[in-house]
């Protein structure tokens, strides 16, 4: 069965789409196409917060579902593939807000699905975080599942670990038997995005260069450091609701102010690498080697500083495996599509909390089958 699946992150860099091919216990990636977001779409996205009113979040939904839609179709076409070969589509939509404690346990993802399934006239699979959550579970990382299925040694504990906005890493023990853990470590790239955003007008800091031309504080460090995630035992995720500018600010604002903006860049790559770091080592102690997908993996200076950290754990990108590193995410979506509408559960209570495995996702028809009446037709 064909499967394309549709990938925005907390970055909100881009729309990420994957045509996969899945036979038995396999899979291929047969096109691989990232989209723009338009601009207008971007910032209003960024501005969600607690106060937005409904009626923009509705056109918020509209809008990210049409430009899935959009994505999806192109997609499609330049992929060159028959669309009736395409069983279904998977969306996660846009993540407005997750929040995993027990007392909420809620995770909203824009994007209507049932505008993609109305556009491709394919089946569409989407709201795959909240039947885990209705289990009890924390929705998230939905990762670990798909990377113990496709990326797991038969011989050697591995971890792959995933840099988008925030990163979360998947420990996978050789053996089948063996629990696959899997959490999300903090901030990946959202703090470095978010500060030279501020500092110097850019999306990002390409290859880590400015952070690379400032040094890292120790103070500041230590005090982005004692943020009460960074300890907390698994199952736990996160989100840039927590690691923003604002818990920046709270944390450190006399040190802050204080420094130069690149030293400020460079201490942030260094959270980031450290996080990193400190995860795998208090929970894969047997790790022999580390692959990085997202974006991150693009980072020259904090792929150098994981290496250094991480010795003497062998540490590369799923470039290595066969996988782009840029196109895992959406290749875990269409897999978790293809789950849904092949009946198999694709949560691991062991990385969500989940009382146990469910079907994840809710499915969108966009055509009757032929022998279906009408209600007042029977
Ligand atoms: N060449 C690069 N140098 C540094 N950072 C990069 C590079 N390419 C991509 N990135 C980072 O990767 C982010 C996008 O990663 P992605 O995995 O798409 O995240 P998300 O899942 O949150 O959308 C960008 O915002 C940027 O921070
Ligand atoms: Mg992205």
């Amino acid at each position: 069965m064909l499967a394309i699946g549709l990938m925005s992150g907390t970055s909100l860099d881009a729309v990420d789409v994957a045509v996969v091919e899945f036979a038995g216990d396999g899979c291929d990636l047969l096109h691989y196409q990232q989209f723009p977001i338009p601009d207008s779409l971007q910032s209003a996205l960024k501005a969600v917060g607690p106060h937005t009113p409904i009626g923009q979040m509705l056109d918020l939904d509209a809008g990210v579902g049409a430009l899935f839609a959009l994505c999806a179709t192109e997609a499609i076409q330049a992929c060159g593939v028959d669309p009736a070969k395409i069983g279904v589509v998977g969306s996660h939509g846009q993540t407005l807000l997750h929040s995993p404690q027990p007392a909420t346990r809620n995770s909203l993802q824009v994007g209507d699905a049932n505008r993609i399934a109305w556009a491709t006239r394919i089946r569409t699979v989407s709201d795959f975080r909240r039947m885990d959550m209705a289990a009890g579970g924390q929705g998230a990382p939905l990762a670990p599942a798909f990377h113990a299925w496709r990326f797991r040694s038969p011989q050697v504990t591995r971890v792959i670990i995933n840099i988008g906005g925030i990163a979360n890493i998947s420990i996978l023990p050789p053996r089948s038997e063996k629990a696959v853990c899997g959490f999300d470590t903090g901030p990946g790239n959202t703090l470095l995005d978010q500060w030279i955003q501020r500092h110097q007008g850019m999306h990002f800091d390409h290859h880590g260069e400015w952070a690379a031309s400032g040094s890292p504080n120790t103070e500041l460090l230590a005090a982005l450091k004692s943020e009460t995630y960074f300890g907390a035992a698994p199952p736990k995720s996160t989100g840039r609701d927590l690691f923003n500018l604002g818990w920046l600010e709270k944390l450190a604002g006399a040190v802050l102010n204080a420094l130069p903006p690149a030293d400020v860049q460079a201490t942030l790559l260094e959270l980031t690498a450290g996080t990193i770091a400190s995860a795998v080592e208090t929970h894969a102690h047997a790790a022999v080697e580390a692959f990085v997908c997202g974006g991150g993996a693009h980072n020259k200076r904090l792929m150098a500083r994981m290496a250094d950290l991480m010795t003497p754990v062998k540490v590369g990108s799923t470039d290595d495996l066969g996988i782009p590193p840029d196109a895992v995410e959406a290749m875990m979506i269409a897999w978790l599509a293809w789950c849904r509408v092949e009946g198999v559960p694709a949560n691991l209570p062991s990385v969500t909390g989940a009382e146990r495995p469910v079907l994840m996702g809710a499915i969108y028809e966009p055509l009757q089958k032929p022998q279906a009446t009408s209600p007042k037709e029977k």
